[in-house]
């Protein structure tokens, strides 16, 4: 296990076992190079390590995506962060599910729990620091005063950045089966769900609405990796560097009704995307959320323009 000596959990829910954060996830891309343009265009820092890409957010040290190079993209795994104290209490949980361990992949060495989910997604819980918010991101909606300018020249105004990681959304086959696994093996808990089309799981320790979203497809596959803004204006900022620099299409400027969040979806290279987020709903640590069945249409989104035919395409399956 990964040694986090004398750490003590300020925020833990007592007396339950979750997983606290998505720590980081990786993907296979058949071009690093591509990867790096348009996550480093996106406002994320990048980094590359030995024959890896790492994705990071300005000022943090921690590396939010791993990206490797190779025929075809490819959602590799996800690596759920838990405090260190409940390790054990995981590998026993695993084990009494029937879960297989496995070695963890070449290239990606580490000392967590491997395993695959349902749809045969690798899957890791390893001993790490809270990565997820303690407490409701700070949402700014900057105005002007009497006689004063709300908004500056285009040159002076500096390029939005995402602050953090926020959530991932993927595909599944069967979305009754893979709420039963994330719930019973990391301890997620659904939020919302949207007929069998998506549903939303959070963390019991303090958590945005949803780390971890899951779309119904006919396999596993990354639908977007979602990164917070913290205005509807760097939201805005961010998707107009984005046209800039070639990458014009995706979806937005909108709000989601389940999480609340304002969103603006940028397609990648190969057909998932990398979404800028703000004013997520939150579940703190001594709550949780009231969980409610929607119908598709009216919650898939409060406003917005009409979504791209393809945006539920689940391109890694075909
Ligand atoms: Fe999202």
């Amino acid at each position: 296990m990964t040694a986090i000596t004398g750490h003590i959990s300020a925020i833990k829910r007592p007396g339950e076992l979750g997983v606290h954060s998505l720590d980081h996830h990786a993907l296979i891309a058949p071009d690093l190079a591509r990867a790096a343009e348009f996550y480093g265009s996106f406002g994320l820092d990048t980094k590359t390590v030995g024959n890896q890409l790492e994705l990071y957010t300005p000022g943090n040290a921690h590396c939010w995506a791993r990206i490797g190079e190779a025929g075809k993209k490819q959602l590799y795994y996800l690596s759920f962060g838990a405090y260190a104290e409940d390790m054990p209490a995981f590998r026993k949980r695993l084990a009494d599910l029937g879960v297989e361990l496995l070695p963890a992949p070449k290239g990606f060495e580490s000392n967590g729990l491997w395993f695959r989910d349902p749809d045969g997604l690798l899957i890791e819980i390893r001993a790490a620091e809270k990565t997820s918010p303690t407490e409701k991101a700070p949402f700014a909606c900057p105005s002007s005063g009497p006689n004063e300018r709300g908004a500056l020249p285009r040159k002076r105004t500096p390029v939005a950045r995402p602050r953090r990681f926020s959530h991932l959304a993927m595909y599944c086959r069967d979305m009754d089966r893979s709420i039963a696994f994330y719930e019973k093996a990391l301890g997620l808990r659904l939020a919302d769900r949207a007929e069998s089309i998506i549903c939303f799981l959070y963390g019991i320790h303090g958590s945005d609405h949803h780390m971890l979203a899951l779309i119904t497809s006919n396999g596993s596959g990354l639908h977007h990796s979602s990164w917070d803004m913290g205005s509807v204006q760097n939201i805005g900022l961010g998707a107009m560097e984005m046209s800039r620099k070639g990458h014009k299409r995706g979806w937005g400027l909108g709000r989601h009704v389940l999480g609340s969040n304002y969103f603006h979806y940028v397609r990648d290279p190969w057909g998932s995307y990398a979404e800028y987020t703000a004013d997520m709903d939150y579940v703190p640590v001594d709550r949780d959320w009231k969980t409610e069945f929607h119908d598709g249409e009216d919650s898939f989104y409060l406003w917005a323009g009409d979504p791209p035919d393809d945006f539920a395409r689940n391109f890694e399956a075909e």
